[in-house]
């Protein structure tokens, strides 16, 4: 386990609800909330990788998020787990595919939508009573540094899901102020994951990694810190609307 530095005792009695840990940045997150002393209620991904929660979380459920049923079973499945949330972190999402501009699909548009961007929305909302309750909570999104570039070719809708995402972020803050419920996101840059070894050539990463000013692409370990830091109300209670750029300085403006 990293000891990122932080107090074991952070987040103790509080509980994290966080998706798509079970790998990648989800399950650096996931971590970091358990070694802060964090109540994590997961869902690891679609299927197979809820094992990687053990000695972290069992309270851990499988669903995909791209569908309304696997929204609505791991809604359920929160609520029967928790009277309260205190940490909402809405992190599942990926690109599916590079999907030129002129020939996606009206199926890959829809799925890409409804992973990235309806999910958020979904599972946001039907948590909301349960944020309430916690009597000081905090949402935190994962967008992307896409959101603001546009990204690389092949990734538009995915770009625009997590500007909208990036949107909401805000709008949400402004909304539930008064809930005592504040609203941030992270938006990493290019991190190391399996994400990019699906979309990505080494040929590009390379280049991507040469043109970062610190030299290097992310790791999942270089975000988790940024969610506990909006996830503790003691670190960043008097911030909300916020978005966190995680980039190595990929993106300066
Ligand atoms: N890596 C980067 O450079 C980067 C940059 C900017 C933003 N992000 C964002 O950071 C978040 C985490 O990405 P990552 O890099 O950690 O990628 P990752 O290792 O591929 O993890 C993505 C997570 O999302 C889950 N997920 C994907 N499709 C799903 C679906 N249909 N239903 C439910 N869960 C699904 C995955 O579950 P499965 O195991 O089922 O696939 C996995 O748990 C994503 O929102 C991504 O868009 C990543």
């Amino acid at each position: 386990m990293i000891n990122y530095g932080f107090d074991a005792e952070l987040l103790s009695s509080k509980t994290v609800v966080i998706t798509g840990a079970g790998r990648g940045i989800g399950l650096e997150v996931a971590k970091a909330a358990f070694g802060c002393g964090a109540n994590v209620i997961a869902h690891s991904g679609r299927v197979g990788t809820a094992q990687k929660l053990s000695g972290i979380t069992s309270s851990v459920a499988e669903a995909d998020l791209s569908q309304d049923a696997g929204q609505q079973k791991f809604i359920e499945f929160v609520k029967s787990n928790t009277s309260k949330v205190d940490v909402l972190i809405n992190n599942a999402g990926t690109m599916m595919g590079r999907f030129p501009a002129d020939e996606i699909t009206d199926d890959q548009y829809s799925q890409l939508i409804a992973l990235n961007q309806t999910s958020v929305v979904k599972i946001t909302s039907a948590l909301i009573p349960l944020l309430r309750a916690a009597n000081g909570a905090s949402i935190v999104n994962t967008v992307s540094i896409s959101a603001i570039t546009g990204g690389s070719p092949g990734s538009s809708i995915y770009s625009a899901s997590k500007a909208f995402v990036s949107t909401y972020t805000k709008a949400l803050a402004r909304e539930l102020a008064p809930d005592k419920i504040r609203a941030n996101a992270v938006s990493p840059g290019t991190i190391a994951t399996d994400f990019h070894k699906r979309y990505s050539s080494q040929e590009k990463l390379e280049k991507t990694r040469t043109s970062v000013p610190l030299q290097r692409l992310g790791a999942p370990e270089d975000c988790s810190s940024a969610y506990i830091f909006f996830a503790s109300e003691k670190l960043s209670g008097y911030i909300t609307g916020q978005i966190l750029e995680v980039n190595g300085g990929q993106l300066i403006c």
